[in-house]
């Protein structure tokens, strides 16, 4: 045998040198649900170690966080049902926490990139992420409203605007409302695969917004579709998104490497709530070990071709390469 490749891994030093993917804590973004009130940490049941937040608790929470590294963050608002409604006003409303809360975090924490979510679905007493009439979800009526909402959360800070509704030319009716607003900075990570998945489990819970009725396959993706991706991130680019994420990321690692190989935007992937959710039960079963599986699992989808994780775990990956203590 002339050729023997286990001489490229016979010890740590040639192993680190050949090392082919590298996971860092800059790579990261840190999902976080916020909710109205003081001295909320409410535990999420169906995603142990994540809660609401209200505002006053986030605050030490996010310190805690850009010291541990990380600095780039995705808040999800968790609204009371009472101020929702069938055309999602609350989104975009005067007196919106979610809005002022993000005017107080990018004052405070100027150097972080704060991440929104642009769907109907918080804010809608249909639970969907489009406008609902007879059933159905109206696709171009959806727009404005997103539109909107888009222009309220670029106007209280967030650096990136990420649309997760999935209707039809929302990028580019986005990428419009805020030029003409004159946010012509603030950049648009477009949710571009996003699949009707079984995975959104446990983030429905944590904002109690499940649909109220039917499911959200005409317009999420059918699981089985490859080719429907790239078509979608042809149409992202063409109306002027700046980033593509593919969701969710584990079984889905073939459309990330897809996505990745016919683009030159960057490529997010978000590791979702069921997939975290699945890790930390065998884990705290005793089945797998956190602290080496959780650190495989985000290898995997940055080796896949993902150039930024949306993971519940940023927290506790940031801990553990930093070699301290987490607990389950
Ligand atoms: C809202 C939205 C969802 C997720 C992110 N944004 C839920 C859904 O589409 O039903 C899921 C994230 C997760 O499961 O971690 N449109």
């Amino acid at each position: 045998m002339n050729i023997r490749p286990r001489r490229n891994r016979r010890t740590a030093a040639i192993r680190n040198m050949v090392r082919e993917t590298r996971m860092t804590t800059d790579n990261l973004i840190y999902p976080l649900f916020l909710i109205d009130g003081k001295g909320i940490k409410s535990e999420i049941s169906s995603l142990p170690g994540n809660y609401r937040w209200s505002l006053d608790t986030l605050i030490p929470e996010m310190e805690e966080c850009l010291e541990l590294g990380l600095r780039n963050f995705v808040i999800f608002p968790a609204v009371e049902e009472a101020l929702k409604d069938k055309i999602a006003t609350y989104s975009y409303a005067e007196d919106n926490f979610y809005l002022e809360a993000t005017r107080q975090l990018k004052e405070k924490f100027p150097e972080t990139c704060l991440i929104s979510d642009v769907a109907m679905d918080p804010y809608s007493s249909d639970g969907h992420d489009g406008l609902v009439e007879n059933g159905k979800i109206l696709n171009d009526e959806t727009l404005p409203i997103l539109a909107k909402m888009s222009v309220a959360q670029a106007q209280a800070g967030f650096d990136i605007i990420a649309p997760s509704d999935m209707m039809d030319g929302r990028v580019g009716a986005i990428r419009e409302a805020l030029d003409t607003a004159g946010y012509i900075n603030t950049g648009i990570m477009s949710y571009t695969a996003k699949y009707a998945s079984a995975f959104y489990g446990p983030f429905r819970d944590a904002l109690d917004s499940a649909p109220k009725a039917g499911d959200k396959k005409t317009y999420q993706m059918d699981p089985a579709n490859k080719m429907e991706g790239l078509r979608e991130a042809m149409l992202d680019e063409e109306e002027g998104a700046d980033y593509m994420m593919v969701k969710p990321a584990l079984n889905y690692l073939d459309v990330i490497a897809l996505l990745k190989d016919n683009t030159t935007l960057p490529i997010a992937a978000y590791h979702v709530s069921g997939e975290c959710a699945m890790l930390i039960a065998a884990c705290q079963n005793g089945w797998l070990n956190f602290e080496q599986a959780m650190p495989e699992t985000l290898l995997s989808i940055k080796r896949a071709g993902a150039d930024v994780i949306l993971t519940y775990f940023a927290k506790q990956f940031a801990r553990i390469q930093r070699g301290l203590e987490i607990s389950l």
